[in-house]
C-alpha cells in the first residue's frame, strides 16, 4: 500500500528531477539511492554492476539490405534509439537483424539462420536475391566494419558471395585487420571462425555482447499449462550463476540469487529500492526457493504483513516484468549493444517510466534499442530529438525512417507535453523528417 512518502511520491519526484524542478525536494524516508537521484537532478537509479569493466569498443552502426520490409537500411546507433511505427513497418525485423549480427560471430550461423530465423523465406524481401548484414564498431580511434552478402540459391540453400572486414585508423584504412573474400562456393561466415587473437576481435567481442530481448512473455500458469508451454519466467529454473537475465528472462531466479548473493549488501539494497519504486513500499523481500522436488529455483516475493510469499506463478503480469526490467538493469554490465522490442508490454505507464529510466541510464555506456507503439514513452524521453525514429511503409511496401526535426519539435513542445503527445494529437509529420540513410 502506498503512503504519504511511498512510491507514488517518489516517481513524482524522479519524474520532477527529470525534468529539472523540484530542487531541493527530498521526501523523508528514501534511501541514498534517491537521494543521490535528487541530488544530481538526473534519474540515475543507481549503476548496473561492474560498468568499469565495461569493453572500450561499441557498435556504432548496423546496416541491412532486403530484410523484409527494408530495402536498404543505415541505422546509426548512440545512446537510446526507439523505434516508434504502425503494426508491420519493421521494427521487429531491425530487432531480429541485430540478433542475426550477434549470430554471424558464432560458427554456428548458417544453421541458426535456417533453423531459427526461418531462413531465406522468413528473411528475404520479397523479389530479392540478396541480403545484406553490415555492421561498424569503433574501438578506441579505431573503426572496424564488416560487411556480408548472403545469396538465396535456386536450390534454396546459401552462398556467402561476398565478405569484407575493413579496419580503418585516424581516418585511413588498415589492411592489417580486414580480408575481404568473394567466392561461389563459400556457405559458412569467415567472421565465426576467427580467432580471438585476431586484429577484428574487438568486433567479434563486440558482436557477442550483442543482447536482444523480445516483450517478457507474462502468460498466466493456467494459460501456459493450457498450451503446454509457460511463460519462461514463471518456470522453475536448474540452479546455476547468471551473469545477466537471459532472452525471456528465462534464468530470473538465477539472476536474483546472484544480485542477493554476489554484489554485497548496499547493492543489493539498492535492488530492492528499484523493486519497491515500482512496486510499492509493502515488497519487504524477494527470495529465490529451491523446488522441493531437486535443484530448481524459483521466484518468490514477500509483502510486509503477509505470513506466506507469493511465488513466481502468482504475480501478477506487471510485476513479473517489472522485476525482470530490474534484473536486466542490474545485472547487465558487459552488454555491447541492448535492444528490446516492446517493453510496455503489461506496465502500468508509470512503470513504463522507470523502465525507461533503466534504460536511459544503461544507453550511457552502449547503445540501446527499443521498439515501442507507446506513445507515452515518446513523452518520457530525456532528449527525444536524437533518439527518436518513425517507421513507415512507402507504397513499394518499403521501410522509410524518419528522425525529429529539432527545431520543429522545440516549437511544438511549447504546447504539449512531449513528442508522444504530439504524435498523438496527428501532428507527426510536421515533426519527423525523412532521414536518408533509411529507404
Ligand atoms: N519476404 C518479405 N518481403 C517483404 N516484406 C515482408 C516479407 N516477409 C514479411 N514482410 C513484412 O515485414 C513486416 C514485418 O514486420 P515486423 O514484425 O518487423 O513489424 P513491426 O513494426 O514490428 O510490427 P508490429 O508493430 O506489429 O510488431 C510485415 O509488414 C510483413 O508483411
Ligand atoms: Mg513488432
Amino acid at each position: 500500500m502506498s503512503t504519504a512518502n511511498g512510491p507514488t511520491d517518489r516517481m513524482n519526484a524522479l519524474e520532477a528531477a527529470r525534468r529539472g524542478g523540484a530542487p531541493g525536494f527530498a521526501p523523508d524516508g528514501l534511501g541514498p539511492l534517491l537521494t543521490r537521484v535528487l541530488g544530481s537532478h538526473t534519474v540515475s537509479l543507481g549503476e548496473p554492476i561492474l560498468e568499469a569493466d565495461v569493453a572500450p569498443a561499441v557498435i556504432t552502426q548496423v546496416r541491412f539490405e532486403n530484410l523484409r520490409t527494408i530495402k536498404s537500411l543505415t541505422l546509426d546507433l548512440e545512446g537510446l534509439t526507439v523505434l516508434i511505427g504502425e503494426n508491420g513497418t519493421g521494427k521487429s525485423t531491425i530487432l531480429e537483424g541485430i540478433e542475426l549480427l550477434r549470430k554471424a560471430a558464432n560458427p554456428s550461423f548458417v544453421d541458426e539462420f535456417f533453423q531459427v530465423h526461418g531462413g531465406f523465406p522468413s528473411l528475404l524481401r520479397s523479389g530479392e536475391s540478396e541480403l545484406k548484414l553490415g555492421v561498424t564498431v569503433r574501438d578506441g580511434s579505431n573503426t572496424l566494419s564488416w560487411d556480408a552478402t548472403l545469396i538465396r540459391l535456386a536450390s534454396g540453400g546459401l552462398l556467402i558471395s561476398r565478405e569484407v572486414m575493413q579496419g580503418v585508423e585516424d581516418g585511413k584504412r588498415r589492411p592489417t585487420s580486414g580480408y575481404e573474400s568473394r567466392s561461389s562456393s563459400a556457405n559458412r561466415l569467415k567472421l565465426g571462425q576467427l580467432g580471438e587473437r585476431d586484429s577484428a576481435a574487438p568486433l567479434l567481442d563486440c558482436l557477442r555482447r550483442i543482447q536482444v530481448y523480445t516483450a517478457f512473455e507474462t502468460a498466466p500458469s493456467w494459460a501456459g499449462q493450457e498450451l503446454k508451454r509457460p511463460s519462461p519466467l514463471r518456470e522453475t529454473h536448474v540452479f546455476q550463476p547468471a551473469e545477466r537475465l537471459a532472452r525471456h528472462g528465462a534464468n530470473i531466479a538465477n539472476a536474483y540469487h546472484a544480485l542477493k548473493n554476489e554484489f554485497g549488501k548496499e547493492h543489493w539494497d539498492e535492488t530492492m529500492e528499484l523493486v519497491r519504486l515500482g512496486l510499492g513500499d509493502d515488497v519487504s523481500d524477494l527470495g529465490v526457493r529451491a523446488d522441493p522436488g531437486g535443484g530448481n529455483v524459483a521466484l518468490t516475493m514477500w509483502y510486509r504483513g503477509q505470513s506466506e510469499a507469493v511465488p513466481v506463478f502468482s504475480m501478477s503480469d506487471g510485476t513479473l516484468a517489472y522485476l525482470g526490467f530490474v534484473a536486466l538493469f542490474r545485472l547487465d554490465s558487459r552488454a555491447a549493444l541492448i535492444g528490446f522490442d516492446e517493453p510496455e508490454n503489461h506496465l502500468h505507464p508509470k512503470l513504463l517510466m522507470r523502465v525507461l529510466s533503466f534504460f536511459e541510464t544503461l544507453a550511457k555506456n552502449r547503445p540501446v534499442l527499443l521498439a515501442t507503439h507507446q506513445d507515452r514513452l515518446l513523452d518520457g524521453l530525456e532528449d527525444p530529438a536524437s533518439a527518436a525514429r518513425l517507421l513507415s511503409l512507402n507504397a513499394a511496401r518499403e521501410l522509410e525512417v524518419h528522425r525529429p526535426d529539432r527545431g520543429a519539435l522545440d516549437t511544438w513542445l511549447e504546447k504539449y507535453r512531449g513528442l508522444g503527445d504530439v504524435r498523438a494529437a496527428g501532428y507527426e509529420a510536421s515533426v519527423f523528417k525523412p532521414d536518408p540513410k533509411g529507404s
